[in-house]
């Protein structure tokens, strides 16, 4: 969980609580907030309430997502592909990783998340469902799996659910996606939205480029508000203004998780392997490296090469008699 100051606190959720029909008033949540965004769990009365919303082992669910907000607990989202990366993601206490179609690029090494597949992403998706106990799992839609028509949609978030055991499906787009988005709920799945810049439409959206500024703003909030009417149980909102990222996480009852959209929303998610380092070369404005896991590796295969080399590895201790 980030930390904030108690003015980043007020600023960033005191606002969304005037705004949000949903959001209890700020007198009954300032407290609340203050100290939810310290430790990472809010106080009701004696009892702690953590994100989890229950005792350890208990999976999150879309509700324990929802409350959080109404508590103004912000949380954090990684990315995970597989298991050790999952299983350390589900110890630290990340309430939800997310197997996303960025496996093209993080994992199978693709150019472009357009390539990647449902029969490369479903055993990707049962490895990190099998690796935790406690995150919420969702399991991304990759192109062409559901923009063909409601139905399509079902059939594939079925797969996710069966085959690999997923928590939850997230979809890229807005108003174009709603019969999707309720096809989908209606089944009994819950959704996750993504609004913004959104890689499976690179070509259509002109590159890497960032969306909602301007009139394009009042848009994406409308998308998002159709999105959330559809059942969707919270929107991504990636490589938006803060201004309108905000605005949004005012507007919608439901959790906005941000990727390049600015502090204000109420989570934030990064692929692991940029927050960790591993990847290599330049990355985006909106990434923060918070380790040189590259290096660590380099380092260690660097030293197991040369002891390879030289004959000190291995050793006595690791020679069986
Ligand atoms: O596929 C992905 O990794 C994503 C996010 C980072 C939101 O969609």
């Amino acid at each position: 969980m980030s930390q904030t100051t108690a003015a980043q606190t007020t600023a960033a959720h005191t606002s969304a609580a005037h705004t949000s029909a949903a959001h209890t008033s700020a007198a009954q949540t300032s407290a609340a907030q203050t100290s939810a965004r310290r430790t990472g769990a809010a106080r009701t009365g004696a009892a702690e309430v953590s994100l989890y919303g229950g005792p350890a082992g208990r999976r999150v669910r879309v509700h324990h997502l929802r409350a959080a907000k109404e508590r103004g607990e912000r949380w954090p989202m990684l990315t995970a592909y597989d298991q050790y990366a999952a299983e350390i993601f589900d110890e630290a206490g990340v309430p939800v990783l997310l197997v996303g179609d960025s496996a093209a690029n993080n994992v199978f090494g693709y150019e472009s998340t357009l390539r990647v597949r449902v029969e490369e992403l479903l055993p990707l998706v049962g490895a990190v469902v099998r690796a935790t106990r406690r995150a919420l799992v969702v399991a991304d839609l990759p192109f062409g799996s559901y923009q063909g028509s409601p139905e399509q949609a079902l059939a594939t978030s079925v797969r996710f659910m069966q085959e690999a055991g997923a928590h939850a499906v997230k979809l890229e787009g807005g108003s174009r996606v709603l019969p999707q988005v309720a096809a989908i709920v209606g089944a009994g799945i819950p959704v996750m939205a993504h609004l913004g810049f959104t890689p499976q439409s690179e070509h259509g959206l002109g590159g890497y480029r960032v969306q909602g500024r301007a009139d394009a703003g009042d848009e994406l909030l409308r998308d998002a508000v159709a999105l959330q009417e559809a059942g969707a149980f919270a929107v991504v909102l990636e490589m938006v203004p803060a201004e309108v990222a905000k605005r949004i996480t005012g507007e919608l009852a439901v959790p906005t998780i941000g990727i390049g959209a600015g502090v204000d929303c109420d989570a934030q998610v990064l692929v692991w392997q940029d927050m960790a380092g591993l990847r290599g070369g330049p990355l985006p404005r909106f990434v923060k490296r918070y380790a040189d896991l590259r290096g660590v590796l380099r380092g260690a295969v660097d030293s197991f090469a040369e002891e390879v080399r030289t004959g000190t590895y291995p050793g006595p201790e690791h020679s069986y008699l």
